[in-house]
């Protein structure tokens, strides 16, 4: 199976590039499952459902989520009734939304998308280590589901790579987002699971993490509450991860970054 994974997109800018790109890297990629974490994609704060739509038909079987879920509050009763949209599955019981979905490709063939997120520098959820595992123990890698990807929403590199470490075997890939820098440790672990601890932005990188860099800077030079961060609004470069699983046993063969447009060194995997 070929899957392709997109981090965060920040803005119109990041929404334009992914939407332009994203049926391109499909056909070039013959791209089986592609998922997109779209957590700032509204001014880079949260979602709105007709960017979802729009993401949904570009070509994004799943999108994910993170810290920024509820930002734009139309998500909520949005969520409820478009389950190929996740937010982290550690959320509190009785939030709205699930944490993971089973897609169904266009052959038949089952993925488990599950997004979960990390807890330094964050927000006191749930652990997302158990609540991982016994969402896990439904599936059987290679037999009831094909491939299992795990978007971990998460600020530690360090907490990152204990989650990966500890579900390795178990998925095909665990890939981090929310830092919107791409990391070079993209690898297949010991026990077969790809992983990178952040696929970047889909965004304008002459900027602070995705956001206009004059105000982005006031705010570490002057203890001043600052104006409300607007994202920068140049080329975006489209980030993510490039995926080739084993069908018979759901793990990674191959793992490649995809850079594509903007300022960064551009990355195409060859297929
Ligand atoms: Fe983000
Ligand atoms: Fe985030």
């Amino acid at each position: 199976m070929h899957i392709l994974f997109l981090g965060d997109v920040v803005g119109r800018t990041g929404r334009e590039a992914v939407a332009a790109a994203l049926p391109k890297l499909r056909t070039a990629l013959g791209i089986d499952l592609a998922v997109v974490n779209a957590e700032n994609a509204s001014h880079g704060f949260g979602l709105a459902p007709d960017m979802a739509r729009d993401l949904f038909a570009a070509g994004a079987d799943a999108i994910t989520l993170g810290n920024h879920a509820w930002d734009r509050k139309e998500l909520i009763p949005y969520i409820a009734e478009t389950p190929r949209l996740i937010r982290p599955l550690n959320f509190p019981p009785g939030t709205p939304g699930a944490g993971s979905i089973l897609v169904e490709l266009a052959d038949g063939r089952r993925a488990l998308v599950l997004n979960a997120m990390g807890r330094l520098y964050l927000d006191a959820l749930d652990c997302p280590f158990r609540t991982t595992a016994v969402e896990l123990s439904k599936y059987r890698l290679g037999a009831s589901v094909a491939a299992i990807v795990i978007d971990f929403h998460a600020e530690a590199s360090s907490e990152k790579m204990a989650f990966a470490h500890s579900f390795d075997g178990q998925v095909s890939l665990v890939v981090g987002t929310h830092t919107h820098c791409p990391s070079a440790d993209h690898q297949i672990l010991p026990g077969g699971t790809a992983f990178q601890s952040d696929a970047g932005m889909c965004g304008d990188y002459d900027s602070v993490i995705g956001m206009e860099k004059a105000g982005a800077t006031t705010r570490f030079w002057r203890k001043m509450p600052g104006e409300r961060l607007a994202p920068a609004e140049g080329e975006s470069s489209v980030c993510g991860l490039f995926v080739q699983t084993d069908d018979a046993t759901g793990l990674a063969r191959r793992v490649e970054p995809v850079r594509l447009g903007g300022r960064l060194s551009q990355a195409m995997p060859v297929v």
